[in-house]
Order: C-alpha cells, then structure tokens, then sequence
C-alpha cells in the first residue's frame, strides 16, 4: 500500500468500517476513485444498504470535498447507469453556455483567440450541472435521503482531515493561480502560507454549502443565497451567469451509445460528449482484427489502433457536438458498415498522414478531471466522470460559498481550426451559442455481455480520456488482463491532429517503436506514466476486482 494513502486512510473520519488500497477484490461492492477517502464514503454507503447510486452521490459530493481539482459544485460530468434488471442510463450534468454567451465572445481585436479569457477567468465559466445531475440521479434511482448521501461530504468539510503529500503539493503547485482570488487563497492556503502534508484542511463555507443543498435540494444551489453569491461574483468581473441561467439548468437524460465489440455490449455517454461516440466507432474499426494474438505492445497492434484513433478523432472535429443545437449523424458514426468504410484504406504497413484531413497543435499536460466507477451487490453499476475542466477549473472560488468554478467553456470551437487547451479543434458543430452545451472527451463507460456486468472504466485526461478508456477495454476483452494489468499497463495515443504518437514507456516493445516509426508514424518519444487515471471495476466469475490507477494516489474501498 501507498505510504501515503495509508497516513489519509488513517486519518480520514470515516474509514473506520472499510478497507481500501490500489486494487482489491470483493463479492458485495466496490468504489475505485482518485480519492481513497472518497471510495471510503461511497463504500460505507454500500454497507449501510444504499445502491450504486446513492454510494456514487455521496462518492461525488465527497470528492467536492477531498478533490478539489476536479471534484466539483462548480462543475459538471456524465454518469452511466447500468441496472441489474438490464436497463442502461445515460445523464448528461455538462455545463451549459450562459445565454448571453456569444460566438466569437473569446476573441480578440485581431480575431485571435485570447486564451487567458478561455481559461482564467468568470467569461469561462458554463452554467454548473453537477449539483442538479446528482440530486435528479439519487431521486430516480437511488434509495436513500439527500440528507444521508451527503452526510460524508458535510463531515469532511466541517471537521477537516488532514491534507496528504499529494493534495499539499497540488495546492502549493497552485498558489499563484489562486493569489489573485482572496476567497481561493483563504481557502487553499493557511492566511497566505502553503498548507503541509498532515495539516488539518477545514471548509466551513462549503459545509454551509453543501447543508442548503441537503436541506433544501437543488432549490439551495440554484436558487437564493448561494446562486445570488454566484451571480454577484459573474458581475464583479465580467462573468455571464445570470440567476435565470441557475434557474433553468436541467440535467439530461439521453439515450446511450451502444456499441458491440466481440459479443460485449459497449454503453457509454452520447453527445454532448464525443466519449462514446468514438469509443464505439474505434471498437468497430478494430473488431475484424484479433488484437489478442496481435499481442500488446507488438507493432501491428500500436499500428491497427493509432490508425482507427486517427480517423475517429478527424471525425470528432467536424460532426460533433450538443445534439440540442446541432444535427450528430451518431447513428451512422456507430454503425458497423461506416467503420468498414472509415479503415477501408488502411494499410497494415503504412501510416496515414494526418494532413491529408486536417490542422493541429499538441495539448499541453494538465490534470484534471475524475472519474470513479461503483459496484452494488445487486449488480447495479454506476460509472462517473466528472470536471472542472482545468485543474482546479479558473481557480475562482465563489466568496462565502467554498466551492470554485469551472472553464469548461474553453471546451467550444471558440474559433474554427483553432486547437482548444487540448489540442482538439472543432468548427461549427461545436462552436458557442447561448445554452449550447460544449462538447467533450468525457467516456464514462459500462461493458456487458449477457445482461451481465463485465466492467465498469472512465478516465480524465482531456482528449487522451477516449483512448485511455478504449485501451482499458482492450486490455481486459482482448488481451485478457485482469483489471489492475488492464489499468497499470501503458498507454498510447494519437488525436488525428497533430499527428504524433504519444506513449508511455512500455506501451510498445523496442523493436515495435522501430517498426512503427519505419511506416511512417510521427512523434513516438516515451515518456514516463501519465496518460489517463481509469479507476475500473472489473466484474468475473462473480467476484469484483477494484483499481484506482497507479498513475496516481487514489483508492479502492469494499467488501
Ligand atoms: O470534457 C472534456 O473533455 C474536458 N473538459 C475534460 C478535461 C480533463 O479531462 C482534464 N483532466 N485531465
């Protein structure tokens, strides 16, 4: 066990009853998360009787708490439900465009993109769904009281824990960001000087927060008080929100991709995410080719998936975005005969050349975004992936309410062609209109095979999220692994533009880089661990196997 999980364990409040560590097995319920003390809450939720989504509405709320980086009120996210009965659910909490949003409201004089306005400031900020997404969610399926499932979170904030090496880090790395925001500084600082590994860290304001919310349900959060303090801070500086945009937001319900892959149902998140769309689509490419005895790490492999990675990302840029305002040809992007058509010109010893469809630039590193993924003993599952966008979204916290906001805006094709923080370009399909929701790489997914859960993944990562989510998949129905191998195994990945492979060390073999490079792949300078952070459930021969990715401190709690 992580030294270091093991000190927060120790300390947190609420891990009395539970195990957890990096990976573990049980036979009733699982949460794997960034956080151990968030899969602690969810954990204890599955003990006191609750369902997948109750433990996933407390694990969410908790992670508000314990992950500031990407846990959020300030947010949105996806989440998949798969019940045991074979019902599968699809929730959209994606923020949304304030209606005074406009199209081309992130350029300059020059009609450049201004990038700082992208991502540091209130102008960035979409209406949250995240508080909305989770409340509707426990209503329709859960089984316990608001009051219950964000009990956890309320205790975390108002009694503190101590900070661990990972979130002390996080925050110091992140002082200047927040130096400019009295409220971000009281919060992530000790009146201005770095918190230490094992400080107690105490959110008064957010545990008032997170009281209306339970009090008083999403009324406490879109309504009164806590949305006046939002809409006041928006006028302070520029930001749209308006109490009528908090009013009006509404999570969606929409119908889930569905995809096969060798007799394995694929679930995962539609439009407004590009997730599932592409997951699927990939899967399709892949399937006439038998991955397993292509290997892991052998050239054919790395060379099979880049090439399907290629065309699907090419796609993302041009037909992809909120199903509300645009027209998405899903249905022909998900089926069989278009991916036949899609890879009818792949050749097994070349690479394709990027530029024949399109224009790009590298995504800059940054977490974060989270995902965690949850098992109940009936079966039901619940796959999660949530944002603020950039970590700790505009690193804003709203005064009096202890919670930040995100940039998710900088998601929409501000400017066509032109690379998002990402990497990732869009044109019409994606760019702003008031209300729209922006489009996203977010693939919390579900894997079935006879009306029976196989696995449960999701990652962050920004454009590498789709990948990662496909390479875990692969790993577990083709390669065979287990889950703590289909999750620690390195990953690969290519985005169409730029045209350069990106890979982990030991993603390919030596003499699979040589090869690969030989037919013309760009890019393909290894580096360390760090694309993805898949916390997965795998479920075989009734027995639940839990990671939390070794790419990071995390946690999976059980029994
Ligand atoms: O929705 C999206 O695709 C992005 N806002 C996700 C950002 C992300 O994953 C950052 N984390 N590493």
């Amino acid at each position: 066990m992580n030294p270091i999980k093991h000190l927060s364990c120790c300390v947190a409040l609420l891990c009395a009853l539970c195990a957890q560590a990096e990976t573990m097995t049980g036979k009733n319920g699982m949460v794997a998360s960034r956080s151990d003390m968030a899969a602690e809450v969810g954990s204890k939720i599955l003990q006191q009787g609750g369902n997948a989504v109750d433990a996933a509405v407390a694990t969410a709320f908790a992670l508000a708490v314990v992950y500031p980086s990407a846990g959020n009120l300030g947010g949105g996210g996806f989440m998949m439900i798969s019940l045991a009965d074979g019902r599968v659910f699809a929730q959209d909490n994606r923020e949304k465009a304030p209606a005074a949003a406009k199209r081309d409201m992130f350029l300059d004089k020059n009609g450049n993109v201004d990038r700082n306005l992208t991502v540091n400031s209130l102008q960035a900020s979409g209406v949250p769904g995240t508080v909305a997404g989770l409340l509707d969610a426990l209503t329709r399926y859960g089984t316990m009281t608001r009051q219950q499932v964000l009990a956890p979170a309320i205790q975390l904030a108002s009694k503190g824990f101590a900070l661990n090496d990972d979130l002390a880090g996080q925050f110091a790395e992140n002082l200047e960001g927040f130096r400019p925001y009295p409220a971000s500084l009281a919060k992530f600082t000790h009146d201005g000087t770095p918190y230490k590994a094992g400080d107690m860290w105490v959110q008064t304001d957010l545990a008032a927060t997170l009281q209306l919310i339970a009090d008083q349900g999403r009324d406490g959060f879109y309504k009164g008080t806590v949305a006046e303090q939002i809409v006041k801070e928006m006028q302070r500086n520029n930001g749209l929100i308006s109490l009528a945009d908090l009013e009006q937001y509404q999570p969606i319900w929409r119908e889930p991709v569905h995809g096969t892959y060798h007799g394995n149902d694929i679930w995962s998140m539609p439009p407004p995410s590009s997730g599932g769309i592409l997951l699927v689509q990939i899967l399709n490419m892949l399937e006439p080719y038998n991955i397993g005895k292509l290997g892991f790490g052998s050239a054919a492999t790395g060379h099979l998936m880049i090439e399907a990675q290629r065309r699907a990302y090419a796609d993302r840029a041009e037909y992809l975005g909120d199903p509300d305002f645009v027209k998405v040809p899903a249905a022909k992007m998900i089926a069989k005969d278009y991916a036949r058509q899609r890879f009818s010109d792949f050749d097994a010893q070349k690479a394709t050349d990027s530029a024949s469809i399109g224009a790009g630039k590298w995504p800059e590193e940054s977490p974060q975004t989270t995902h965690f993924s949850v098992v109940d003993k009936a079966g039901n599952a619940v796959a999660m992936t949530t944002t603020l966008n950039r970590s700790y979204g505009n690193r804003i916290v709203v005064p009096g309410l202890g919670f930040l906001m995100n940039n998710e805006m900088d998601d929409f094709s501000s400017k066509p062609n032109t690379p998002n923080s990402y990497g990732l370009i869009g044109r019409d399909a994606n760019e702003i209109q008031p209300g729209k929701r922006m489009l996203s790489s977010m693939a919390p997914t579900i894997v079935t095979r006879d009306g029976k859960l196989v696995m449960v993944t999701g990652s962050p990562g920004g454009s590498t999220i789709i990948n990662t989510v496909l390479e875990v998949v692969v790993n577990v129905l083709d390669h065979g692994m287990n889950a703590d191998k289909a999750v620690s195994s390195p990953r690969f990945h290519h985005q169409w533009m730029p045209d350069n492979v990106r890979y982990e060390t030991g993603a390919f073999t030596e003499d699979a880089v040589t090869e690969l490079k030989k037919m013309g792949h760009k890019g393909l300078n290894g580096s360390g661990f760090g694309i993805g952070d898949a916390n997965t459930i795998v479920k075989k021969d009734g027995v639940l196997e839990g990671v939390s990715d070794p790419r990071n401190v995390g946690g999976v709690a059980g029994y």
